[in-house]
């Protein structure tokens, strides 16, 4: 079985509901194994609480448990999802990110499948921006990365408002993160998920031969 892991950071539970999405398009390919995992909270209860959060974060923490280094080691692909901080990913994933020195210098993430989604309040407030301010620390641990391509009918619509670009699926939270998760995003979660799954198979096998061949070349 080859294995995707789905890790992510949900503050209001938008990404929450892509990452189920995301999961269950990497579950729908044969000889897929998924695991759905959050990076630990930075955030204080107190602020937690002000912020309104506080039984969404109660029912996320209860079903799903904290992703561990050994999660990112074991798994063939990682899909990371994070809600838009100013344009930027969340601190909470950052401080996860910035954990995993000792993987990078290892060379654990080499040859693995990497793929970002996210979500944003505003329709142009930095969902793109997130994934391409996320994209250099794949590069950095040599992950093969993977976006939404066009394939995914659903990100041309223009009949209704839609996350979802060629960078990754994306959802728009709307004001005060009110808005559901709609149709068209769930679908192009879906799609991500396995596309990204399809690929994971085909390449996971071969992983320690490209390792080997490209390491062979320092000597
Ligand atoms: C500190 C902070 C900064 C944010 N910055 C942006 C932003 O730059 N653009 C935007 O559209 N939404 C922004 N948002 C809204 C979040 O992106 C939104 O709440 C999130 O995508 C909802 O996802 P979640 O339900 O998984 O937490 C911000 C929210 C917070 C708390």
């Amino acid at each position: 079985m080859a294995k995707v892991l789905v890790v992510y950071y949900s503050l209001y539970g938008h990404i929450h509901k892509l990452a189920e999405a995301i999961g269950e398009g990497a579950s729908s390919v044969d000889g897929i194994k998924v695991s759905i995992k959050r990076v630990p909270e930075t955030l204080s209860n107190d602020i937690i609480e002000k912020m309104g959060a506080t039984d969404i974060q109660q029912k996320i923490k209860s079903t799903v448990s904290e992703v561990s280094l050994d999660d990112l080691t074991n798994a063939d692909a990682i899909i990371f999802g994070t809600p838009t901080r100013f344009g930027n990913m969340c601190a909470q994933m950052k401080t996860f990110l910035d954990s995993t020195g000792s993987i990078w210098s290892r060379g654990e993430l080499f040859g693995k499948v990497g793929s970002v989604f996210v979500s944003s309040n505003t329709q142009h407030g930095g969902q793109e921006s997130t994934i391409l301010t996320f994209l250099p620390y794949l590069f950095h641990q040599g992950m093969i990365v993977v976006g939404l391509p066009y394939l995914f009918k659903g990100q041309t619509i223009m009949s209704e408002i839609s996350g979802c670009s060629p960078y990754g699926a994306s959802c728009v939270a709307g004001e005060n993160s009110s808005r559901n998760v709609s149709q068209n995003e769930i679908a192009g979660a879906f799609f991500q998920g396995k596309y990204v799954a399809l690929i994971t198979k085909d390449i996971s096998n071969n992983r320690e031969k490209y390792f080997k061949t490209l390491v062979s070349l320092n000597n």
